[in-house]
């Protein structure tokens, strides 16, 4: 007999992470015909896009909700009472956040609260946050495990921290049902152009040179998307409640070596780099150690840095309409 699918509900499901996920629990759903357990809620910020969920559509439901709004989240959780909410909602992009904090203090610190008081007034059995390796701050040498200390050093990393610790006091105050995630950076098909290695595709493609920060020695540990959507999910029906787990990449790379090697994919010159002038609080290195996930529910990354970018040039390829869309906006951040 097929085993029942509990019914998930989806923040941030029409943004670049979220809606991989979406689509793997989606393909992960055979023999059900129609509309499954699936709810995504999403207020379709910038980020947010359903193109990204058009291969899927009619499959879930879909709530045009912002996380901010306490009687429109109640309304959601009344009516479609979900079992399990996976939270990928957020102002996700560092540079907008050294611009102005304001919305994402708003967005991911009070949006998560008002998120889980909402999963506990209706009795959510999980609640997995998505973290992120930002709330460490930077590393010189070694791997952060889950017991490191926070050192965020930017207002994006601050809120994700933030919202992060809330979580764990509801764990610990309340017997909170929750699981923290704390990816490392992810990239892969559908990543807004802001995004360093999504930026340089979308540069390139209009006949620029990839933007690099600095000095481009800031080393950055790359997790394909699908990887990261993978250990999400083994998280999520077996992970331990109450846990932390970093999902790390297996791409340790230098900005530097990322861009020449993205050139060398794109087929076009390695002098098409362009220096700019550092990011504010630019972390020099982040880097997870991913054993405790491993240790219990056997995963790690498996596509390799060469494949990821290879598969992400393709997708980037054949859909430069969706990708140059995009351009005016980031045109006017990074003016
Ligand atoms: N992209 C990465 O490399 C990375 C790495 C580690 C962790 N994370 C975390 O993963 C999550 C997803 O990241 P992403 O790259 O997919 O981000 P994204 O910016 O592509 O998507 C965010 C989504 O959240 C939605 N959203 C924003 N504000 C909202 C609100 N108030 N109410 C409802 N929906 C709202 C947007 O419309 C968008 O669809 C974020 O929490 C981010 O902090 C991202």
């Amino acid at each position: 007999m097929p085993k029942r699918i509990p019914k998930i509900l989806i923040t941030g499901g029409a943004g670049f992470m979220g809606s991989a996920f979406v689509k793997l629990l989606i393909k992960g759903s055979f023999s059900v015909q129609g509309e499954l357990p699936f709810v995504v809620v999403d207020r379709l910020t910038y980020a947010g896009d359903l193109k990204r969920l058009e291969s899927v559509r009619r499959k879930f439901k879909f709530y045009k909700v912002d996380i901010c709004n306490k009687r429109q989240i109640d309304s959601v959780f009344k009516k479609e009472k979900p079992e399990i909410v996976v939270h990928f909602a957020a102002e996700s992009h560092v540079d907008r956040s050294i611009n102005d904090a304001q919305v994402f203090i708003k967005t991911n610190v009070k949006g998560t609260q008002i998120l889980i008081d909402a999963c506990r007034r209706y009795g959510v059995k999980k609640f997995v946050y998505i973290s992120t390796d930002e709330v460490y701050g930077k590393l010189v040498h070694g791997k952060f495990k889950e017991n490191a200390c926070f050192k965020p050093n930017n207002p994006y990393a601050v809120s994700k921290a933030t919202a992060d610790l809330l979580v764990q006091a509801y764990v610990k105050a309340y017997k909170f049902p929750a699981i923290i995630i704390r990816p490392s950076n992810n990239y892969g098909p559908w990543q807004y152009p802001e995004k360093f290695i999504s930026l340089g595709i979308l540069r390139v493609l209009e006949g620029g040179k990839i933007p690099l920060y600095g000095d481009g020695k800031n080393i950055r540990q790359w997790l394909y998307v699908d990887d990261c959507m993978r250990g999400i999910a083994a998280i999520m029906r077996k992970g331990r409640v109450g846990e932390v787990y970093n999902l790390g990449g297996i791409g340790e790379s230098r900005n530097i070596d990322t861009a020449k090697l993205l050139l060398k994919v794109l087929g076009v010159s390695p002098e098409q780099i362009e220096f700019v002038q550092d990011r504010l609080g630019h972390d020099i290195r982040y880097s997870l150690d991913s054993s405790k996930v491993y240790r219990e529910l056997g995963w790690k990354a498996q596509v390799g840095f060469i494949q990821g970018l290879k598969l992400t040039v393709d997708w980037a390829l054949q859909h430069q309409r969706w990708l140059k869309s995009k351009l005016p906006d980031i045109n006017k951040l990074y003016k």
